[in-house]
């Protein structure tokens, strides 16, 4: 295999651009995308055959979450194996969180989380967490914009116990982001309901795994959204809501973006590909499937179709969090089983073969969600895109029939909830930074660095 260094001339590609697929050869140096044209010779450089195979912009993941720490340990994957299985997934790109621990400093935080990142082969960023609203804190949200790169603030209405916030602290975290033209991103669950569910439900001795889907119900969220959606009337703030998981959020959001306000929707493949029979399977299946949000009924899975269809979605992200077997099993009820799943390698294939296998949508389309949209709402400079001057960050498509598990997989999580899913294409061949990481099934093993996107 070739290294960044070097040109690498694509010939006879299909490439998938913003708004149309281009019949082209593309031409990479120095780990940027030179030059595209219908027809490139050039000397001393290596070529690749794409064979009229369509190449899309390699993918941005918008909610990642590697290492994190719980009460159950560490999240599966870290840095290193988390990046690897997003690059065999065509994932070249990503953004992860910092959460600072109650009154640290938001730049510490940021300086301790930028040290466990090792061996990470995909670029990378971070959302800001904010836990709580204290004095400074307004000031190191402006230092985290203009020293650290940091244009987006994450905030959880969930989790009230721990990194929880009410809505009297989102306002003015939305206030302070606004003034400083940042994201605000939440995940949008009604926690304080959430926890009365949760109490009575353990009183009740009904600890099985269907009973953290019941003590979080559809109303939760959407409830949490309504009032996201009076606060950013309010404020103005460009919001963003990860993983949303019922059809009622979408239809509220979809309302409040005809009204023109500055509301986004990420929604990740768990929710179209899955509904609530999943807590019926087995042990220890149905532990992969304790994340929140929950899966859901049918009828919502069939409304976040339709919305990623109508528009109203913006970005596919996947809140990669596996953990492993052993982890979710010590859990003796719900409410101690570690909250995540794992989806970064697959996340391409699975929107692919729902999608636009189908003809549901385009290939373009797909570009958007899950790359493109994320580039431009959190403003990472120079990816997202097939265009001269962006990253070679490229994903050569084929179309292929396989179940999930026959692909080798890199994450450390060894409940992968989607193993037996089948999907219709994946990735051939994945270029980052002008180099090819992946190949034949196989990745190369030694892989260069990711760098730290700075955002502004
Ligand atoms: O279940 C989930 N989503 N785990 C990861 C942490 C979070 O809530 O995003
Ligand atoms: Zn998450």
């Amino acid at each position: 295999m070739q290294n960044s260094s070097m040109k690498l001339l694509i010939k006879n590609a299909k490439l998938v651009l913003a708004e149309k697929i281009l019949e082209a050869d593309l031409l990479i140096d120095e780990g940027k995308i030179a030059k595209i044209d219908t027809q490139i010779n050039a000397t001393n450089t290596a070529v690749l055959n794409a064979h009229g195979k369509y190449i899309l912009p390699g993918g941005i993941d918008p909610h990642v979450h590697l290492a994190l720490s719980t009460p159950n340990g560490f999240s599966a994957d870290d840095f290193e194996t988390g990046s690897r299985a997003a690059l065999a997934g065509g994932t070249t790109t990503f953004i992860d969180f910092i959460t600072p621990k109650k009154g640290q400093n938001l730049i510490e935080a940021y300086h301790q989380r930028l040290a466990e990142v090792k061996l990470c082969a995909c670029d990378y960023a971070f959302h800001m967490s904010i836990i709580e609203w204290r004095k400074g804190i307004q000031e190191e949200m402006e230092a985290c914009v203009k020293e650290c790169g940091i244009n987006s603030f994450k905030t959880y209405l969930a989790y009230q116990e721990t990194i929880g916030i009410q809505f009297d602290e989102l306002e003015k975290v939305m206030q302070v982001a606004k003034l400083l033209n940042a994201m605000v991103t939440i995940h949008a669950e009604m926690g304080d309901t959430i926890d009365q569910l949760r109490t009575k439900a353990l009183k009740y001795k009904q600890v099985d795994s269907i009973y953290h889907a019941k003590t979080r119900p559809d109303y939760t969220e959407y409830q949490a959204i309504e009032k996201i959606i009076e606060l950013v009337r309010k404020t103005k703030c460009r919001t963003y809501i990860v993983h949303v998981s019922t059809a009622e959020s979408l239809n509220k959001i979809a309302q409040a973006q005809n009204e023109k306000l500055p509301i986004f929707a990420e929604t990740c493949p768990q929710y179209f590909t899955f509904n609530a029979s999943v807590y019926q399977k087995a042990d220890p299946e149905n532990l992969g499937f304790i994340m929140s949000p929950p899966i859901r009924t049918e009828e919502n899975r069939l409304g976040i179709e339709k919305h990623i269809s109508l528009g109203t979605v913006s970005t596919l992200g996947t809140d990669h969090c596996p953990f492993t077997l052993a982890q979710k099993q010590k859990g003796t009820n719900f409410a101690e089983i570690p909250n995540g799943a794992g989806g970064i390698q697959e996340r391409l294939s699975i929107f692919y073969s729902r999608f636009v296998h189908n003809k549901q949508l385009t290939f373009n389309a797909m570009a958007s969600l899950i790359a493109k949209n994320a580039a431009a709402l959190f403003q990472l400079p120079n990816k997202g895109e097939i265009a001269v001057g962006f990253d070679a960050d490229l994903v050569v498509w084929e179309e292929k029939a396989q179940k999930v598990k026959d692909q080798k997989l890199y994450s450390s999580g060894d409940l992968i909830i989607y193993a037996n899913e089948i999907i219709q294409g994946k990735t051939d061949i994945v270029i980052k930074n002008g180099e090819i990481v992946y190949q034949n099934g196989i990745l190369k093993t030694d892989l260069a660095g990711g760098r730290y996107i700075f955002r502004k």
